[in-house]
């Protein structure tokens, strides 16, 4: 049978600038998320399928269709997670983290997976920054977290981002809200689509966010989260609200905002893109206070989000790439090998004292390694011929204006470093 080399369909192969904004994202990411406390946490891509199913709700899309799950070689199901926090708290729980620090603020990145079609900003294989602090219920934990997020999309040069919240109340408040919700659904049951007729009875809040323009507009007069909020979620989400003013933190309160995943209570948020096309959520999260007690962990409040990687890339201005600083060049002819022995140890004597730069590998003849040199795209070209060879020099040519000069090799870092 031949084999098949194509790409799967909705995971890509990452090249520059791409892959460089990735690495700038986790720098920056590993920093900000670092001062506030957050350690690097990585767990694995394959989690048991149970996992999923308990932590994000048998209900959801996300667990209805859009796993990737198979049995392993012993029959055992087993998915490739499609979103970080699940397995964070399986971590935390079975490392017994709660006995430690009273709070765990942990980070985490990586590729994640979904089945979904594929189109601008969705992906089945994409990637996620993910933040959770676990071991508080305080309002403060929630404004902390928001604040931190919406300075990291500040420091990203990311703008026209807006930050949209909600607050979902909790098991006691909750009750009321849906069966006010099912009541008025079912009076205009006939308006939903088919995907909203099923949801009404298996998970009505998420008609909420349908998109479909019927359901849209037969949910504008629909009970509102808030209205139902009881007095402790009223009282804990005017709190984080309060912060976020203090913060400086614009926000816009959206009664829609329902999340996709079912472990959510109290405090919900999305920051949101207007010029990324219809995926246009670039991060979202969420308080979720009774999961790790339902994944048998300890009674522990949390709240997280989680961003998306390939958004984020969308709307991130491109940088330059840095300049390399030199391309080593040695003549060929008699004796070569022993200048291409001098200009290897050049080039990693250059490099050690921290320049940039590269020799040419091909053995070509000088023409066609001076093109190479003009391809690359280096500030200067270094000229080994015999002569410098002998008199442990290199010709430095100035790539932009064509200017040579000779230099000592010993003279070399310093006169590079200086015309950066
Ligand atoms: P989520 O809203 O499902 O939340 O995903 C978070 C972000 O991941 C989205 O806002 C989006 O930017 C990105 N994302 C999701 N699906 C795709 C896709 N198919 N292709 C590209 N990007 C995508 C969560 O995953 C929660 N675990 C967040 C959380 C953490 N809540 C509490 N802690």
């Amino acid at each position: 049978m031949a084999c098949n080399a194509a790409r799967i369909k909705g995971f890509a192969d990452m090249f520059p600038p791409d892959s460089d904004a990735f690495t700038r994202m986790e720098t920056l990411a590993r920093r900000i998320f670092g001062q506030c406390g957050f350690v690097e946490l990585r767990t694995p891509v394959l989690e048991y399928t149970d996992l999923f199913r308990r932590s994000i709700g048998e209900e959801t899309d996300v667990v209805q269709k859009e796993m990737f799950t198979f049995p392993d070689r012993k029959g055992r199901m087993m998915t490739m997670r499609p979103e970080a926090t699940a397995g964070v708290m399986r971590a935390y729980i079975e490392s017994s983290l709660h006995a430690g620090e009273s709070v765990s603020r942990l980070f985490t990145t990586g590729p994640m997976f979904r089945y979904e079609r594929p189109q601008k900003g969705r992906m089945r294989q994409f990637h996620q920054i993910n933040c959770e602090c676990l071991g508080s219920d305080s309002p403060y934990a929630d404004a902390d977290l928001i604040l931190m997020l919406m300075r990291y999309i500040d420091a990203l040069g990311l703008r026209d981002v807006s930050l949209k919240l909600n607050s979902l109340g909790c098991p006691r408040c909750r009750p009321a809200f849906k069966e006010a919700l099912v009541a008025y659904l079912r009076d205009r049951r006939d308006g939903l689509c088919e995907d909203c007729a099923r949801r009404l009875e298996t998970n009505p809040l998420r008609v909420l966010d349908c998109k479909v323009p019927g359901c849209k507009e037969l949910t504008e007069g629909a009970p509102r989260l808030l209205d139902y909020n009881c007095p402790d979620c009223k009282a804990h989400f005017d709190v984080v609200l309060d912060l976020l003013r203090d913060g400086n933190a614009p926000f816009e309160l959206d009664n829609r905002l329902v999340r996709g995943l079912d472990y959510y209570c109290r405090t919900t948020f999305e920051v949101v893109s207007g010029n990324i096309g219809a995926q246009s959520a670039v991060a979202g999260g969420g308080r979720y206070d009774g999961l790790v007690k339902s994944l048998g962990g300890p009674d522990v409040p949390g709240v997280g989000f989680a961003m998306g990687m390939e958004r984020v890339a969308l709307l991130l201005p491109e940088l330059e790439a840095p300049r390399k600083d030199f391309f080593l060049v040695a003549l060929p002819g008699e004796d070569c090998e022993s200048r291409r022995r001098q200009g290897f140890a050049l080039t990693q004597r250059l490099r050690a004292a921290g320049l940039r730069g590269e020799m040419c590998l091909s053995e070509a003849g000088f023409k066609s390694q001076m093109r190479q040199a003009g391809k690359c795209n280096a500030r200067y070209c270094l000229i080994l011929g015999p002569d410098e060879a002998a008199r442990q020099s290199v010709q430095v040519k100035d790539m932009d204006s064509g200017e040579q000069r000779l230099a000592l090799m010993s003279e070399l870092p310093a006169l590079l470093e200086e015309k950066r």
